[in-house]
């Protein structure tokens, strides 16, 4: 008896297991490029030893609660409203589904990984492993190259597709490093130096800002600080809660904000504040080089600093992650640089209440899944009362030729992403003064991945029905479509080794309007509110009556005039750019 109930068992065990383990090998492509992404080359297959750094992002049982809960905290006209979830509520709603946990767990132990050396997120929606190359690439029925980017000479183990078992499709909704190529280096700042325009050594006019009548006309080829100021009427305002707010610039590209180079810029441009510092937290590896000055850096710091003084600004260095182990066959570099600095940032429970980022690649770059998971990040931040703003871009409808990467070479508009996310605030970009116009490079367009959010709606189709079938066909009229703001973009005076240059690009807006923000948050929290947060909802209802409409300019690209500035939101400027003094009286 008790020996037949062995043989049953062991039986049973024997049809059990190449049942239980066919699901493991039921594979279904997760994410295929049909080209290898352009600016790379193929190298050769990575060392099956090396071992590399793999993120799973669980997929997020709440995640539409997280979306509407996002909403109504950002909606001036909802009892909600600023009412941010705190770090534990966030993590309440992102954590993944029990049986996800499950099965995922029973998948990675099935290909020898110990459940009990992977790292969770706070959430529980994000695993952090280390694995061989061989077993990750068991593990996505995949094989992962080492690829090198012709501009940096940047080499990356990635692979061109990866696959999953198909009963984890509905439980993960993305694994890294798999199909992004973007890195540290490759990722596109969005700025770049002026030779050819002037530049001025001070602010002559800086002690007279509040008796100036119009913004001087020299704002209308050099921009300095005291432009800026008069332009967009802030110079009146003294920040009173800087106990409190805070304002975040997240660098990434190796490139450092020097302490001196703020000193002599203040000194020259807005005396006032020479005594102005910054913080710097690194992150990940990030360093802090200070005889390196980066332009990037620099422009976000100085001009952060020089409208929101005396508020606290601190500089985010974000690098890849650590090399794993000494071995030269560790080739594996996994650069992930938003996520890094995301899922940093949401493990803190006190959050700067606005941050400003000036990097972005072209939305088709960046896979879907990767895009929506780094979008929800962004979302979380939203919902934790942050105002996110990104630089739209410098390439206007889209930059070079503007092929399609789906095999067929169409000739199509080109987003950028994260600004294309619809839970960031995307600045753009202007130009001269009395009136400003669109600057010609500033980005702005469609999302071919995310849909129109409702409260860009009206905004968007009052554009759309002036645009008429112009470019039908080139652009996605049911896409996010972005900037939503813009600000002065061209010739901004900084100073980078000692010295005064220009610099241009919506990485200059970026900031400026970032500034803007870290007063009005300021200001609420001065006067016991909640800070700003999620920034849109509010900007496309109450928000845009303290913006300046801009009119004119364009932004040209893919061999097209681009789009126009017009009447009303349009995608080179957005609502427009900020008049501080009717946004404070609207906050
Ligand atoms: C989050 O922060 C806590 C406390 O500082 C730390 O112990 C933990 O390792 C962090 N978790 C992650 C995933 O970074
Ligand atoms: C500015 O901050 C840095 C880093 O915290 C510090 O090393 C430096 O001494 C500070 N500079 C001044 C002038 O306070
Ligand atoms: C257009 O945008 C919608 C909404 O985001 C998306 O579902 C669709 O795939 C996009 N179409 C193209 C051709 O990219
Ligand atoms: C600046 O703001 C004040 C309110 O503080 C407002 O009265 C004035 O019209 C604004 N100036 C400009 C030039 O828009």
């Amino acid at each position: 008896m008790l020996r037949t109930l062995v043989l049953a068992l062991a039986a049973a065990s024997v049809w059990a297991k190449p049942l239980l383990e066919k699901r493991w090998d039921d594979l279904e492509v997760k994410h295929a490029w049909v080209e290898t992404p352009r600016g790379w080359t193929y190298q050769q297959p990575a060392p099956k030893d090396s071992r590399m750094e793999m993120r799973i992002g669980l997929k997020q049982d709440k995640i539409d609660q997280l979306i509407t809960s996002l909403y109504e905290v950002s909606d001036p006209d909802h009892e909600r409203y600023g009412q941010h979830l705190s770090k534990e509520q966030v993590e309440e709603l992102v954590k993944p589904h029990p049986d996800s946990v499950d099965v995922v767990e029973e998948w990675l132990e099935h290909h020898g990984v110990q459940v009990a050396d992977t790292h969770r997120s706070a959430g529980g929606d994000w695993i952090k492993l280390i694995v061989t190359v061989d077993q990750a690439e068991r593990m996505l029925g995949t094989k992962y190259n080492v690829y090198q980017h012709d501009g940096t000479y940047d080499t990356v183990v990635r692979t061109l597709s990866y696959s999953l078992p198909s009963v984890l499709h509905e439980h993960i909704q993305v694994i890294t490093p798999t199909t992004y190529f973007g890195t540290i280096k490759s990722m596109k700042a969005t700025s770049f130096r002026e030779t050819d325009l002037p530049t001025v050594d001070a602010d002559d006019f800086q002690n007279e800002l509040g008796s100036l009548a119009t913004v001087p006309s020299s704002c209308g080829s050099t921009i300095t600080p005291s432009c800026l100021r008069t332009l967009y009427n802030t110079s009146s305002y003294t920040p009173q809660a800087t106990s409190t707010n805070k304002l975040g610039v997240s660098g990434y590209l190796n490139e450092y904000a020097t302490h001196s180079d703020l000193r002599t810029f203040l000194q020259r441009f807005r005396s006032d504040a020479s005594s102005a510092n910054f913080s710097v937290l690194q992150i990940n590896g990030g360093g802090d080089d200070q005889s390196d000055p980066g332009t990037e850096a620099n422009l976000d710091i100085q001009y952060t600093e020089a409208i929101s003084y005396p508020t606290p600004n601190i500089y985010y260095s974000t690098g890849g992650s650590p090399p794993f182990n000494s071995d030269s066959q560790t080739t594996s570099n996994t650069n992930e640089p938003y996520l890094n600095w995301l899922n940093y940032i949401l493990n803190q429970t006190s959050i700067p209440q606005t941050f400003t980022t000036s990097y972005g690649d072209d939305e088709q770059t960046v896979p879907l899944d990767y895009a929506t998971s780094v979008c929800n990040l962004f979302a979380q931040l939203g919902a934790r009362g942050s105002s996110i703003l990104f630089s739209s871009g410098d390439f206007g409808v889209g930059g070079g030729e503007c092929t399609t990467n789906d095999g067929t070479n169409t000739v199509k508009f080109q987003p950028i992403f994260p600004a294309s996310c619809p839970y960031v605030t995307s600045v753009g970009g202007t130009y001269k003064v009395n009136p400003e116009v669109a600057v010609d490079f500033s980005s702005g367009g469609f999302s071919n991945y995310f849909a129109q959010p409702t409260y860009q709606a009206s905004a968007v189709s009052g554009f759309l029905s002036s645009l008429g079938s112009s470019y039908s066909g080139l652009y996605n009229s049911s896409g996010r479509g972005f900037p939503d703001v813009a600000a002065q973009g061209r010739n901004f005076q900084i100073v980078v080794d000692g010295s005064t240059g220009g610099v241009s690009g919506t990485s200059a807006s970026s900031p400026t309007f970032a500034g803007i923000i870290a007063l009005l948050n300021d200001y609420r929290i001065a006067s016991g509110k909640a800070p700003l947060g999620f920034l849109n909802p509010w900007l496309y209802s109450t928000g845009v009556n303290g913006l300046n409409d801009i009119t004119s300019g364009s932004n040209p690209g893919c061999n097209t005039n681009g789009f126009d500035a017009t009447t009303g939101w349009d995608p080179v400027t957005g609502l427009g750019t900020p008049d501080f003094g009717k946004l404070q009286a609207l906050v």
